[in-house]
């Protein structure tokens, strides 16, 4: 693909081969990999556009006919389980006039101005176009196109929305621009290994939140999810009994498409709640090792989950922009927790312990977004308690380069 001055010059730099080197010498991206729009550009092709990408959960869309949208990276989604109970991810892009299929006919003055925000529901059998009424199933063939009959060569059976290719992990949905990518599954076959006692497969969703126009970097996001360096610094106060020196260090190849991190907690059972105790029963199946661990696992670009003694959380990080994100964070918990009488007012407290984390993690991301646009912003060294940064930062240039052929 041809480039533009400021990329080829990024991928040939000392500066990015700075931090493709092993954790104790490497240092930190360059900056502009965080602030500059051409480099978001080519990250869409280079990553955005190529690897599997985490939309959202299959409780999301129980039902036929059940869609939710979302936008990653400027490319509107649909995802819809059809009649015939696959889950699909089509274009939300009507094939006509390129209006957005799922936004409202008419909005109250004060909205004229918006982009149309995303939605969710039941649609029935189809989705109709607001604007003419084009017509699609729900497998994205067009059913529909009123007075057409005048147009040279229209046959509705040639108009079809763009799918992507999908796959479903542990209740997580997958989808791929790529329709020749190789399978999601295989590559995740270390995350299932170390976590296969946290039984991910038979845990359940509760409804995600969904915080919008985040301004950081989608980079800065999942770096700070694996950063065990700042665990008793920045977090001092609440995260004592998960120190950054417990982290367990671990190699990372540049065929691995996930970054795992895992540390030791003080105590048994830890929690990330005002307790810092598990607050549901401690998940049966766990090792006496595993319920003193804390583990991270992120699958670039847009899934991080993490693990509790009692449950499980994960983030779905889409970029908006080069400096913008939305974030959903959502729980899963074993299907019996769901069950326990005290379940909301547990869950509520383990809310607020997230909370707690992410009242520190936030502004945090936000003012390294506005270090990272100084003329001044370091290509710093990193700790040995950073190591999955630079495993992820390896991840990341290992997808420029083989987007360039290098
Ligand atoms: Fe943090």
């Amino acid at each position: 693909m041809p480039l533009p001055g400021i990329v080829q010059a990024l991928l040939e730099s000392d500066a990015l081969r700075a931090a493709e080197r092993g954790t104790a010498s490497a240092r930190t991206l360059p900056p502009a990999c965080y602030t500059d729009p051409e480099w978001f550009a080519f990250e869409r092709e280079a990553i955005f556009f190529r690897e599997w990408l985490c939309v959202g959960r299959v409780e999301q869309v129980s039902q036929p006919g059940d869609y939710f949208t979302l936008t990653i990276a400027d490319e509107p989604l649909i995802v819809v389980r059809g009649r015939d109970d696959q889950v699909r991810v089509l274009s939300g892009v009507c094939r006509h006039r390129a209006m957005i299929l799922t936004a409202p006919a008419q909005v109250t003055p004060e909205h004229w101005t918006d982009e149309p925000g995303e939605s969710s529901g039941n649609t029935g059998h189809a989705f109709r176009c607001p604007y003419h009424y084009w017509t699609y199933d729900l497998t994205g063939q067009l059913i529909g196109a009123p007075d057409m009959q005048r147009t040279e060569g229209f046959d509705k059976a040639d108009i079809c929305l763009p799918s992507l290719a999908v796959e479903i992990w542990n209740g997580f949905i997958f989808a791929n621009f790529d329709l020749e990518a190789e399978p999601l599954a295989p590559r995740l076959a270390e995350f299932d290994a170390v976590s296969a006692n946290w039984n991910v497969k038979g845990m359940r969703a509760t409804e995600a939140a969904t915080a919008r126009g985040l301004r950081w970097n989608w980079k800065v996001m999942h770096e700070n999810f694996v950063d065990f360096y700042h665990s008793d610094r920045l977090h001092a106060r609440i995260d004592a009994i998960s120190p950054s020196a417990g982290l367990i260090e671990r190699d990372f190849g540049d065929d691995d498409a996930v970054i795992i991190a895992l540390a030791h907690t003080t105590d048994p059972d830890f929690g990330f709640n005002p307790t810092f105790k598990a607050l549901f029963p401690v998940i049966e199946t766990l090792t006496v090792e595993e319920r003193s661990l804390t583990l991270f696992g992120i699958v670039p670009p847009t899934f991080a989950l993490g693990f509790n003694s009692d449950s499980a959380f994960f983030l779905i990080v889409t970029p908006t922009g080069p400096e913008t994100i939305d974030v959903s964070v959502g729980d899963l918990y074993p299907e019996s927790h769901l069950e326990h009488p005290l379940f909301p007012e547990l869950k509520a407290m383990a809310d607020l312990g997230v909370g707690f984390f992410l009242n520190q993690d936030f502004p945090t991301n936000a003012g390294v977004q506005k270090g990272l646009r100084s003329r001044y912003a370091p290509q710093g060294p990193l700790s040995w308690q950073e190591n999955s940064i630079n495993h992820l930062n390896r991840w990341a240039i290992n997808r420029y380069r083989r987007a360039t052929g290098d």
